[in-house]
């Protein structure tokens, strides 16, 4: 097994990962600042992992930080054999107010990692991208080879980073091992309820925004267009629950320790779609609660339909999501009931 740093491990998505790699057996150094994440969440990595890992508290752009957390491994004896790269600003909306701040956080920060990981040797890594990056799909479902063409500052960072990293493997080809994983939506939780999606303020994303209209933190939730040209008139997205996402991580990274140089783009999505408002029956179901709405006007920038075609990563990795909406919702549910406030006040 590998020594690893997970940027960004105490998130959504990075905790789930985390549970899934102690539990493979692999030794793990998480870097995370808390801007949009809790410590109360590693605490229950651990405890669901029923192992240990080593929390560094710092900003990825420190390059003092950084070179410390590579050293002090190198020192010990214990190098750090690859990074799973997940710290990152991910809000479109908020990425138009600040399109700085992303830039730094996502871009500069990611090049101060490369940067670092390249001086000490380390040229293992599987970063966190997004489906934001296709902007509007020409096609659907949507392969690797769609045109990239981000359409809000938070996929261009994305896509600047897939760039920087395209040309770092093209500097070096026989010694980067590189997989850029294309999410879609994640959404649920661990079956424990113990970890989940926290997200600061009023949720940008429909699942969290319809778990806590079902557990009365929200009074109803805004159907953003009910005139899309879909089945039922609402938006179709490809929903994938996060402990697939997790295995696909795990996944990337065996391809890429067990195999030559290379460099990974890869969709991680069901290539099944669904629509808000099969969402929201879905959510009633798994709760048994009501999730009131009603239909507003379109929000700018949406699609009508983002699927994936997931064909790709189920040829090179052997991974497909094995987990369906219903467990979605009832994985998400479970998470929200135990957790009303999320990780906040949490024992
Ligand atoms: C899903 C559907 C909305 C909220 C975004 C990012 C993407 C990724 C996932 C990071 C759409 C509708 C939503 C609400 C609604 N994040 N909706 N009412 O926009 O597909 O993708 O999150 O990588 O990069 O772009 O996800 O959950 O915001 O929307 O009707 O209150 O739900 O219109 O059809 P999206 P979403």
């Amino acid at each position: 097994m590998a020594r690893l740093l997970i940027t960004g491990g105490a998130g959504f998505i990075g905790s789930h990962t985390c549970v899934v790699l102690l539990e493979a057996g692999h030794d793990l150094v998480v870097l995370d600042d808390f801007s949009n994440s809790s410590p109360v969440a590693l605490e229950r990595v651990q405890e669901l992992a029923g192992r240990s890992l080593e929390l560094v508290r710092g900003d990825l752009r420190d390059p003092v930080l950084l070179e410390q957390v590579f050293a002090s491994a190198d020192a010990a004896g214990a190098p750090i054999e690859a990074v799973i790269h997940f710290a990152g600003l991910k809000a479109v909306g908020e990425s138009v107010a600040q399109p700085l701040r992303y830039w730094d956080v996502n871009v500069a920060g990611s090049r101060a990692l490369l940067s670092t990981m390249d001086a000490h040797g380390c040229r293992t890594l599987v970063f966190s991208s997004s489906a934001t990056l296709y902007g509007y799909p020409e096609t659907v479902p949507i392969p690797e080879t769609a045109p990239v063409q981000p359409i809000n500052p938070y996929g261009h960072t994305k896509a600047s980073v897939e760039r920087m990293l395209a040309d770092l493997a093209a500097s070096a080809p026989d010694a980067w091992r590189i997989a850029c994983l294309r999410y879609f939506n994640p959404v649920g939780a661990h079956p424990s309820g113990r970890i989940g999606e926290d997200p600061n303020g009023i949720p940008n994303n429909l699942f969290p925004f319809v778990s806590q209209v079902a557990i009365g933190r929200r009074q109803r939730l805004s159907v953003f267009g009910g005139d899309w040209p879909t089945p039922d008139g609402s938006g179709v997205r490809d929903y994938i629950h996060v402990m697939d996402l997790a295995e696909g991580h795990r996944a990337a990274l065996d391809a890429l320790l067990g195999d030559r140089p290379q460099l990974l783009t890869l969709n991680l999505g069901s290539g099944v779609g669904a629509s808000v408002l099969e969402v929201v029956r879905a959510f009633e179901a798994a709760s048994g609660r009501a999730v009131p709405y009603e239909v507003v006007d379109r929000r700018p920038g949406d699609a009508a339909i983002t699927v994936a075609d997931p064909s790709l990563a189920a040829e090179r990795l052997g991974w497909r999501t094995q987990r369906s909406l219903a467990d979605m919702c009832r994985d998400g549910w479970a998470w929200q009931s135990a957790n009303p406030q999320g990780y906040q006040g949490a024992s």
